[in-house]
């Protein structure tokens, strides 16, 4: 989603902006542009597509102002195009912005009819034309900002440079996030820590309702009231370093073969294997034993992640779950119960729905646990207990290893549970421990079957609908199947329970369609392989992935079978993961889409 920098210092601004942009690109978007003041006048470059177009503009009329502000713009009002791109300036005031002014059409309409004229489509216009009435009436910016904000229904983090002032970047955020970086003599404003990294590892983060004042000399920090706050910088540790893609085409095939050894360093730290338990961090603070049920909000694959772990805190720690997208949540009338334990579970830590959820349950009493990969992210800070995933930097926009780590982490919370709660016997935890200690291993050998899936995927990339199956935990990874597939390929994908095929999908099998069996040699082996049957019957081509138990059990008849090693059924989905992400990768590879940034998608969702 939208990225912003902002740079005051004593060289040119529109470097060090255009590379903290670059460092942003991973969020997904679609136009760009940079504002700096030249002579006190607003200097504006801005392109449509990738941030070479803004650079090529940028070395044929380059800017040459000490302070500015950057965007990277991801629409959502007004289509991708070079007058929609941020910053929007008006009357001596530019403004880029990540979020979304719900009242912009009232505001708009407003500002109309006190003699504003409109140059873009964007929600985000009206702010700049507010500050600037503002500024009319006489207001030092400061004031402006101040007597706008409160106009704004929805959710922004917004960054304000002025005509007249080369020593002043206005910041403001409220539901969307913004950090500012401290130099020497220089002073940074970004979308997240990650875009300053380069720059200064000294950063601070708004909060909701903070106003922040930049000058080369200082930060200042102002609540909404107008008073102002004491914050210090903290210093940033390696998490920042912007991932390298090395000898690899992709960063989703990069993340994908991080897997082995990321999984084993997020189950390290919840693992004791010399004594085979589970460690989790303030286990005590849990209480497992008073509660009496897990909510479970996410969004995308992070929820298909806590769809699979429903199954895990079922079984290993006998307790209900109630699982909602995060987009839902705050929208159904839930009877709140003291005894819930709200579990949010995000790569980012950022994402809007999710964070929403989050700040929606705390404000009723719920005790919040999130799993998140960002640690310094707004959910994260949020929580009253983290579990970090130990995934990394997660760039590729479709979520690989963020994935295996949330199942990691949310296995070993399930077995904490099930162990304090009395459902787990000491030895089936160290059962379980030792299921998990060898999920690497499993992974690798996983990773071995990429050859056969890229000859697999040539087969596949001329499809234009596919299905996923699966019974149990197979069924949320038949979901995530599905997802990788139609994020990055463009082929239209859906995930169902194999035991549903009949009540409907089973309309759709011809040769033409792939359906994807996702059934090692469980419990519910025979039964997925009778749905299998009843596919094949009707000309339906299936790519069976099982084990190698389900493969000696299964009668012969599928199109391709793709065979892994024999796992308990706890790690199962952590390893049956990657077969399904290599499918997908190697199926885009083919079709030549853009696999780390696919169309209209974005890294991280902040907005609604
Ligand atoms: O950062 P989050 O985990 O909260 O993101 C949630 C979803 O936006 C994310 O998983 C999305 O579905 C991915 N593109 C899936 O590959």
């Amino acid at each position: 989603m939208c990225g912003i920098v902002g740079f005051v210092g004593r060289g040119p601004a529109a470097a060090p902006i255009l590379d903290a942009l670059r460092r942003l690109e991973y969020r997904g978007y679609d136009s760009a542009g940079i504002a700096t003041l030249e002579h006190g006048l607003l200097t504006r470059r801005r392109a449509v597509g990738k941030l070479k177009n803004l650079e090529s503009m940028l070395n044929c009329e380059p800017l040459v102002g000490r302070i500015g502000i950057g965007h990277t713009r991801w629409a959502t009002h007004g289509r991708p195009s070079e007058d929609n791109a941020h910053p929007h300036a008006v009357g001596g005031v530019a403004v880029v912005h990540n979020g979304i002014i719900e009242n912009h059409r009232e505001l708009r309409k407003e500002l109309k009819s006190a003699g504003a004229c409109f140059a873009t489509d964007t929600d985000t216009e009206v702010i700049a034309h507010l500050v600037s009435q503002q500024l009319k009436k006489g207001r030092v910016p400061i004031d402006a900002v101040r007597a706008a904000l409160p106009r704004l229904e929805g959710a922004f983090a917004l960054a304000f440079l002025f005509e007249g002032y080369e020593n002043l970047i206005i910041g403001a955020r409220k539901g969307s996030p913004l950090a500012v970086g401290y130099g020497r003599g220089e002073m940074y404003l970004g979308s997240d820590a990650i875009a300053l990294a380069p720059l200064t590892d000294m950063i601070n983060y708004l909060d909701d309702g903070d106003v922040t004042v930049i000058t080369r000399q200082g930060i200042a920090f102002f609540n909404a009231q107008g008073e102002r706050l004491r914050r210090s910088p903290a210093k940033i540790a390696g998490a920042t370093v912007l991932a390298q893609k090395g000898e690899h085409r992709h960063f989703m095939v990069k993340e994908i073969h991080e897997q082995p050894s990321v999984v084993g360093q997020t189950l390290a730290q919840y693992i004791d294997v010399a004594s085979g338990t589970i460690k989790i961090p303030n286990d005590a603070e849990l209480g497992f034993r008073d509660i009496n049920r897990v909510s479970i909000t996410a969004c995308g694959t992070a929820f298909y992640a806590g769809l699979i772990a429903r199954y895990w805190f079922e079984r290993y720690a006998g307790l209900p779950v109630e699982i909602d997208v995060a987009s839902e949540f705050r929208y159904r009338n839930i009877p709140f119960d003291p005894g819930n334990l709200a579990v949010f579970v995000s790569q980012s830590g950022e994402t809007a729905d999710t964070l929403a959820s989050l700040e929606f349950a705390k404000a009723r009493g719920q005790r919040v646990l999130s799993v998140v990969n960002v640690a310094s992210s707004t959910m994260a800070r949020a929580s009253q207990i983290v579990l970090p995933t130990l995934a990394g930097p997660e760039v590729g926009v479709a979520s690989t290893k963020a994935f295996t780590c949330q199942l990691a982490t949310l296995a070993c919370l399930a077995i904490a549970a099930g162990r304090a709660r009395g459902v787990l016997s000491a030895d089936d935890e160290a059962a379980l421990v030792r299921a998990l200690v060898e999920v690497p291993g499993y992974m690798t050998r996983a990773l071995e079957l990429e050859p056969k899936i890229g000859q697999l995927a040539r087969k596949l990339a001329s499809s234009r609908n596919a299905l996923f199956i699966g019974r149990g935990t197979n069924y949320p990874l038949a979901l995530e199947g599905a997802l990788k597939l139609k994020e990055i390929t463009y082929i239209h994908a859906e995930g169902y329970a194999a035991g549903e095929l009949k009540h409907g999908p089973i309309a759709l099998i011809d040769k033409d369609i792939p359906v994807f069996v996702i059934a090692p040699g469980d419990m519910m082996f025979e039964k997925t392989m009778s749905n299998m049957h009843e596919l094949i019957a009707r000309e339906g081509r299936t790519i069976l992935i099982t084990d190698r138990k389900g493969a000696s059990l299964a009668s012969p008849g599928s199109w391709v079978t793709l065979v892994l090693p024999d796992m308990p059924a706890l790690v199962a989905p952590l390893v049956f993961a990657l077969p399904l992400q290599l499918i997908a990768y190697h199926t885009a590879l083919v079709r030549g889409t853009d696999v780390d940034q696919p169309r209209n998608l974005a890294k991280s969702v902040t907005v609604e």
